[in-house]
């Protein structure tokens, strides 16, 4: 993609995401019909349905050819990533959403024949928008943000990583992720993938461990924190599939590196 073509697209999904976000503030003490989907803890509400429903009708509505991968169903069937895709969560921290109307975040990536273009995460109660275009650097408010500490040694970083993947279950060894618990200076858990990809490229956490994530909770993210410096691949070091659901690690790489190397072993 061209630096011009990027540039206006980048500030169509910006100020997109902004109206949303403005959207969602002001109606945040209204009613909220919550539904289950996979399981009664996985939450979708009119919310995150309408939001969705606003960015397809924005985006088929200036760029007919560009192709939507979304969580709650308005987007298209994709099954490759040729083209100009929008990978969109509209509500990404739904349960937090829910339950602390604070802690949630839209995310939008934007890929160009696989390739990360544009990434776009908002903070919506803190009005705080993350942003990246490829190869331009990360920015939070505009205000750029700093490269990742490549020294960082492991036992002074801050690991997010979700308490169900210490616990005994079939995807991943769970001795060793304690063995990783106890190595690092502490854990956090945050409930929105978005905001802890994007607090990683800040650098207020220095890496993000988890067993399951979909397309949309990633691709934001990961143009984020490549633009600091950092580095996103599946628990094995590997390069993610944007098609379907992956394990994720996300940090700078000599900790990115140690994390793959000797403390994920998958069942
Ligand atoms: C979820 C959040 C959560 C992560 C889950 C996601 P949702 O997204 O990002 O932090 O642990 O795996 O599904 O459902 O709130 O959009
Ligand atoms: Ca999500
Ligand atoms: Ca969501």
């Amino acid at each position: 993609m061209d630096n011009q073509t990027r540039k206006l697209l980048f500030e169509k999904a910006k100020e997109w995401i902004l109206e949303a976000g403005n959207h969602i503030r002001d109606v945040i003490d209204e009613p909220l019909y919550i539904d289950t989907k996979s399981n009664p803890n996985d939450l979708v509400t009119q919310m995150d349905r309408n939001t969705e429903k606003y960015f397809a009708k924005k985006i088929k509505g200036e760029y007919p050819n560009h192709l939507i991968l979304s969580e709650e169903g308005f987007g298209d069937e994709v099954d490759n990533l040729k083209g100009t895709i929008w990978i969109i969560d509209p509500i990404d921290g739904t349960m937090n959403f829910v339950h602390q109307k604070r802690n949630f975040a839209i995310s939008i990536g934007i890929y160009q024949d696989g390739v990360g273009e544009i990434g776009l995460i908002y903070n919506v109660m803190e009005d705080v928008l993350y942003t990246a275009q490829k190869g331009q650097g990360a920015f939070k408010n505009n205000k750029q943000l700093l490269p990742l500490d490549k020294k960082l040694p492991l036992e002074e970083s801050i690991l997010v990583i979700n308490s169900i993947w210490a616990c005994e279950n079939p995807v991943v060894n769970e001795k060793k992720i304690q063995e990783l618990i106890k190595k690092v200076r502490g854990t956090r858990s945050i409930g929105s993938a978005a905001l802890e990809f994007a607090y990683i490229a800040e650098g207020i956490v220095d890496g993000y461990l988890t067993m399951k994530l979909a397309p949309w909770d990633i691709a934001a993210g990961a143009i984020l924190v490549n633009e600091v410096g950092g580095l996103t691949t599946n628990s094995n070091g590997e390069t993610l599939d944007l098609l379907v659901n992956n394990t994720i690690l996300s940090a700078n790489k000599q900790i990115h590196n140690k994390i793959s190397n000797q403390f994920v072993e998958l069942k």
